[in-house]
């Protein structure tokens, strides 16, 4: 028998305690020693039931993932749940914590269940690009019916002990030491001489309509084909014998290990955690965190407000006017209401948060005792200087100087204070209480100490963060930029933005980049345009066609005309007509003959451009690894998880096969096209981004 399994006897019941920190995954040694001490429990004289817990923080949090992608490994999880099940002793699971995945497989081939109220029970396999593959998609519905299984697996959310209960999934919920509670319920039902209840016997769920429930869930999936597949296997459950159900579970699960996409979700599963472990903060502490000032009260400044608010930091905001103060507090009610209404905060804690928890002021005196400082002011480097010299004159030492700046130079707004080492760039999203990306930007003498409080920031406003370095946009404008640029080139050449937004959504994309710049609004790029016209290399193709819209007042969703036109009332707009005519006219002056692209030329374009750019951000440091970008795109840019990330796909699709697509498309655009150096490296070297990760690990 493995360690990970203590075995014990409690009179007449064995105990089965799983010790695997830090969340009792379902490793080889785990799986083995618990099928040993079954086979043990089995052959003990006296021994009538087998209660098994876990201990530390979790029942079980399901298969170990990081054996997925090596070759399985026996006894195999399906085949360990069916002989729990099949055990002559009666088996009862206890479950505190969470339960997910295989954990809860095991929990469901116990006969009896039994949780702490704030046990979480769910099966999140569609998230790693999976299904349940050890009997969940087989034993749910027999237990909740076809249709709320359904929900549970596609959706992989976690479920509330007492939903639980209420659903069947657990037959009781009990406070309490988990072993105790566990082994006074297993000697009740030995005393009232309870049945052995195997899932598996329980009548086969009713049928549903199979096909329209498929269609929908591959629809909400935006490409992801796990939930869709979860479907069929619920819908083998109705319609084969337990076995054969099982069998056809495992050919889905096994199939769905080998695709892509199981495989950009692991990435993303794992890079989430490490990209916050950077090398450079090991043992390095943050400075103490409990009160922000933020300067500035507009979209961004109102935003970070309350998600400071909500994670229970008091805050002090700085505007100019009264009246501008006064409309700040406005907007940070109106978010903090939208978290009241979705009942995530409630209604005392929200008046806590309004007067206690909030002061909205004029004068910078205020800022005196603050920990860390975000400037969130216009996108202007004069006013950002100012507004430095000024925080420089009133905070205390140590306070911790940020900007939320989106494309300026930190240096040179440190350099406005006497105290360089304590100004970063703390790059928020908008919305930036809804967003989950943190861009912490790290300027050349930024103190390591002022990095690490900026990640410990990030962590306590639930936030992902990602280290950039100094450049013209960091890490997620910069490369915005390029690839964005692309699909203007496209359109320039004969693709229509509507073609460019369909096949990027059904490349997973949230938005395609017409529909997004007409949510930001398309003042912003035409103001970005005319800043760089003048700097402008003159083999830079920047299309005009879009200014001619915008010079008529045409801002984009804000005045209802964009790239789409958008009528009230309507969720998402229609294409504007007038885009095909302003294009025609600019590629008349421009002497092009449009030609049609295919949407597979579309991604593959757009993509290689992120991609080179990306890795020019890696190579000069701006990212120190690729998982730095990918995060980035992942969290602050719509990319589609099942993807991974830009260097993930592009490790997938194989370095050598982009860069002969870069180095083709460069024959047409030499000057937008230019490979990056570490592009090329690894290319020569045989070497992956993921190399790169595993490398700086
Ligand atoms: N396998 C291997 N390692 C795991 C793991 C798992 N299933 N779940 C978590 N870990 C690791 C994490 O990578 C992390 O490692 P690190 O400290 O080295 O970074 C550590 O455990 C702690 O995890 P978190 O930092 O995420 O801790 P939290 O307390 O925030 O969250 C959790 C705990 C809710 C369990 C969360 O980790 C989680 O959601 N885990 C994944 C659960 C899951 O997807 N289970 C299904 C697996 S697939 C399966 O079971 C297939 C089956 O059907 C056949
Ligand atoms: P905004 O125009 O909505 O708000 C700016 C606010 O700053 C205004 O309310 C103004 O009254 C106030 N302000 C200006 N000078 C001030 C001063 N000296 N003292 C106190 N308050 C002052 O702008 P927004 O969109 O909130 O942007 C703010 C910053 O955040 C900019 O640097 C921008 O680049 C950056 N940013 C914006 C994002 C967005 O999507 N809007 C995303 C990420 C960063």
């Amino acid at each position: 028998m493995t360690d990970k399994i203590e075995y014990s006897r409690q009179d007449d019941i064995a105990v089965l305690r799983i010790r695997n920190p830090p969340v009792n995954a379902l490793s080889q040694a785990v799986r083995q020693g618990l099928s040993d001490a079954m086979d043990r429990a089995e052959a003990e004289d006296g021994v009538k039931a087998v209660l098994i817990v876990g201990e530390g923080r979790a029942f079980i949090a399901g298969a170990d993932i990081t054996e997925f992608g090596k070759p399985p490994q026996e006894p195999f999880l399906p085949d360990l749940c069916t002989r729990i099940e099949g055990s002559p002793l009666l088996v009862v699971a206890s479950m505190h914590g969470v339960s997910l995945g295989g954990g809860l497989e095991v929990a469901l081939g116990a006969h009896y269940r039994i949780a702490q109220p704030d046990a979480r029970v769910g099966l999140p396999e569609v998230h790693l690009g999976l299904i349940p593959g050890a009997g969940g998609t087989q034993r749910l519905p027999r237990l909740t019916g076809a249709e709320k299984a359904i929900e549970i697996i596609t959706s992989g959310r976690q479920v509330k002990a007492a939903e639980a209960e209420e659903l069947g999934l657990v037959d009781r919920v009990t406070e309490g030491d988990p072993e105790a509670v566990g082994l006074a319920y297993v000697r009740e039902l030995l005393s009232t001489g309870a049945p052995r209840r195997p899932v598996s016997e329980l009548p086969a769920p009713e049928p549903i309509d199979w096909d329209a429930t498929y269609d929908s869930v591959l629809k909400k999936g935006r490409g992801q084909i796990s939930p869709a597949t979860a479907v069929r296997a619920v819908q083998d459950s109705a319609e084969h014998p337990f076995a054969e159900g099982m069998k056809r579970e495992r050919a889905h699960f096994m199939d769905l290990m080998q695709t892509d996409q199981r495989k950009g979700m692991i990435h993303a599963f794992f890079n989430e955690r490490a990209v916050g472990n950077l090398p450079e903060l090991k043992g390095v502490e943050p400075r103490a965190l409990q009160s922000v000032g933020i300067i500035g009260g507009g979209t961004m400044g109102a935003g970070i407000a309350t998600a400071a608010l909500l994670a229970g930091l008091n805050v002090i905001l700085i505007e100019m006017k009264q009246e501008a103060a006064d409309a700040a507090r406005e907007r940070i009610a109106g978010n903090l209401q939208g978290a009241v209404k979705r009942g995530k905060l409630s209604e005392s804690r929200y008046e806590a948060m309004m007067t206690t928890g909030l002061e909205v002021s004029v004068n910078y005196d205020s800022l005196r005792d603050v920990d860390l400082v975000v400037e969130a002011v216009f996108e202007d480097m004069g006013v950002k200087r100012e507004v430095f010299g000024r925080l420089d004159a009133v905070c205390k030492p140590g306070c911790v100087l940020a900007t939320n700046t989106s494309y300026l130079d930190v240096n040179e707004i440190a350099a406005a204070t006497s105290r360089p080492e304590d100004v970063i760039g703390l790059h928020f999203f908008s919305p930036a209480h809804v967003m989950k990306l943190l861009e912490v930007v790290v300027a050349d003498k930024t103190a390591p100490d002022v990095v690490a409080t900026g990640f410990a920031l990030g962590k306590a406003l639930g936030k992902v963060s990602v280290r950039a370095g100094v450049c013209d946009g960091f890490i997620g404008n910069r490369i915005l930029a390029v690839y964005r640029t692309a699909a203007d080139h496209m359109v320039l050449d004969g693709a229509s933005p509507f073609q460019i937004d369909k096949a990027l959504t059904d490349f997973g994309f949230a938005m395609g980049p017409f529909a997004v710049a007409d949510l930001a609004g398309l003042d912003i790029g035409w103001a970005t345009r005319k800043r760089k016209a003048p700097h402008r290399h003159p083999e830079e193709r920047v299309p005009t066609y879009i200014d001619r819209l915008c010079e008529q007042g045409h801002f984009g969703q804000k005045t209802g005309e964009g790239y789409y036109v958008y009528e009230k009332g309507k969720r998402g707009g229609t294409p504007n007509p007038k885009i095909a005519e302003l294009v025609a006219e600019e590629q008349a002056e421009r002497g092009i003959t449009p030609r049609d692209f295919t949407d597979e030329e579309i991604v593959r374009r757009y993509m290689c451009a992120m991609v080179n750019e990306a890795a020019k951000v890696v190579g000069e440091g701006i990212a120190r690894r690729p998982l730095d970008v990918d995060m980035t795109l992942l969290f602050g840019y719509g990319f589609p998880r099942f993807w991974g990330g830009p260097m993930k796909w592009a490790d997938i699709q194989g370095l050598d096969n982009v860069l002969a697509d870069i180095e083709r498309y460069a024959q047409e655009d030499a000057w937008f096209w230019q490979p990056a150096p570490l592009l090329k490296k690894l290319v020569a070297e045989g070497r992956t981004f993921d190399d790169l990760n595993k490398a700086a690990s």
